[in-house]
């Protein structure tokens, strides 16, 4: 990948969390050592209920990171990075996590066994499921310990790990974690049902056009399609924000010949009385080149979908809301996978079951 290619990222609710979490810990572990020193004192109580509150909230967040994570799959690593190194980021990846998750589980305990109110933020008290008992919150306590050490000495190798790749193997790994601030200020309206960020383009019909090439009796012949609509969602910086629906009306199939349009409409070919609608549906795309992308995505004709990968270049040109887009690609299906051929259509031998899709989309970023 050159180094001006777009850094495939986290998505922008995973960095949020991420550094959020990881604010929001250290400073977690700093506070706890602090109140354990404190003389006893009404203030200390209150100082304990805060670490408990917050630790609570922390569970909660890497429980949310977590569901989160299962949904969206981590951005692949660089294809230079060796085996090893890819074990030991999974690895201490999944290390973290337990230790996150360890450390307000074994908290939770030593509060339960203390037999003290659990008091969430003032508003509410954890009903203790287990009786008070010392011996518990005494090993409890320690393990709570040794596990924010262990937590500390994982974070400085991650940490260390992620400034090597930056600094020294000079690759994308830290920027996938990156833009800090917008990750940390965008984490907090993370609650709300976080909407696709990539940009919203508004297709310009009378510029795009969705073709086909098909073979009859040996010889080529070009159609289109004039009525589709395509809503397009997509960003180079957000591919996993991204994505694309194409309704196409196969009754407005115009191959330039009305006897082979009629054909084509026919029960045997594409059927448009039975199935007026076709569709291309994709939600996953990755960067090959400069401007060049791949998307993976469905395409269904007469109700049978089969998965594709569509290649297509992009460019777009300007600024911000003033952006224009040119999209181009071109796929080649077997018309007989989809069912496009029944009864005497089936033979191949004068309409070919090669079929070339080509589209160019032209569209300019809504909300301009
Ligand atoms: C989630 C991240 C958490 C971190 C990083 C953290 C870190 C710490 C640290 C460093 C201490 C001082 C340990 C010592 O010196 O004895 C401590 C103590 C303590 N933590 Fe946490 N804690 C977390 C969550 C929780 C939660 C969720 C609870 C309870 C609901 C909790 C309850 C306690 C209690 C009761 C102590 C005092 C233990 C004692 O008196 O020895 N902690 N915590
Ligand atoms: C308390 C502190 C931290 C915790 C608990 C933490 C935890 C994690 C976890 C669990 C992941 C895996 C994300 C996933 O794939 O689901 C991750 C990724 C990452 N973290 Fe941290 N982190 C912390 C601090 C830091 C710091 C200080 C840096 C930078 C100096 C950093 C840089 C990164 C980077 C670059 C990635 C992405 C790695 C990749 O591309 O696979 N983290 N972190």
């Amino acid at each position: 990948m050159s180094v001006d290619a777009p850094v495939q990222r986290y998505h922008f609710v995973q960095r949020g969390l991420h550094w959020l979490l990881a604010l929001v810990l250290v400073g977690q572990g700093i506070f706890g050592l602090y109140m354990v020193t404190m003389e006893n004192s009404p203030q200390k109580i209150e100082f304990y209920n805060l670490h408990k509150s917050v630790g609570l909230t922390i569970l909660v967040l890497v429980l949310l990171r977590l569901i989160w994570r299962w949904r969206h799959p981590a951005p692949p690593l660089p294809a230079h990075m060796p085996q090893w190194e890819r074990l030991a980021a999974r690895t201490s990846h999944a290390l973290l996590y337990i230790l996150m998750l360890a450390m307000p589980a074994t908290g939770l305990i030593i509060g339960f066994a203390s037999g003290l109110p659990t008091v969430i933020y003032g508003l509410f008290n954890l009903p203790s499921p287990i009786p008070a008992n010392e011996d518990l919150m005494h090993s409890m306590s320690a393990v709570h310990f040794y596990l924010a050490a262990a937590l500390l000495l994982v974070v400085l190798v991650h940490a260390a790990a992620a400034l090597r790749h930056h600094f020294v193997l000079k690759d994308d790994v830290l920027r996938r974690m990156l833009p800090l601030l917008a990750g940390g200020l965008l984490a907090t309206g993370l609650l709300l049902p976080g909407d696709a960020q990539a940009t919203e383009w508004q297709t310009d019909y009378e510029e795009s056009r969705l073709t086909f090439i098909g073979s009859q009796s040996g010889d080529e012949f070009e159609g289109e399609f004039e009525d589709f609509t395509a809503d397009i969602v997509f960003d180079p910086e957000t591919l996993e924000d991204s994505r694309v629906e194409v309704l196409i009306e196969t009754a407005s199939v115009n191959s330039g010949s009305s006897q082979r349009d009629n054909s084509i409409r026919d029960e045997g070919l594409l059927d448009v009385e039975s199935y007026p609608e076709a569709s291309f549906v994709a939600d996953t795309f990755w960067e090959t080149g400069e401007g060049q992308y791949e998307a993976e995505g469905e395409l269904t004709l007469r109700e049978t979908t089969r998965e594709v990968t569509l290649p297509f270049t992009l460019e777009i040109e300007g600024e911000g809301p003033e952006r224009q887009a040119r999209a181009e690609g071109e796929l080649t299906i077997n018309r007989l996978d989809y069912g496009v051929g029944q009864g005497q259509w089936e033979d191949t031998s004068q309409v070919g079951a090669e079929i070339i899709i080509r589209f160019v989309i032209h569209a300019e970023a809504s909300g301009s």
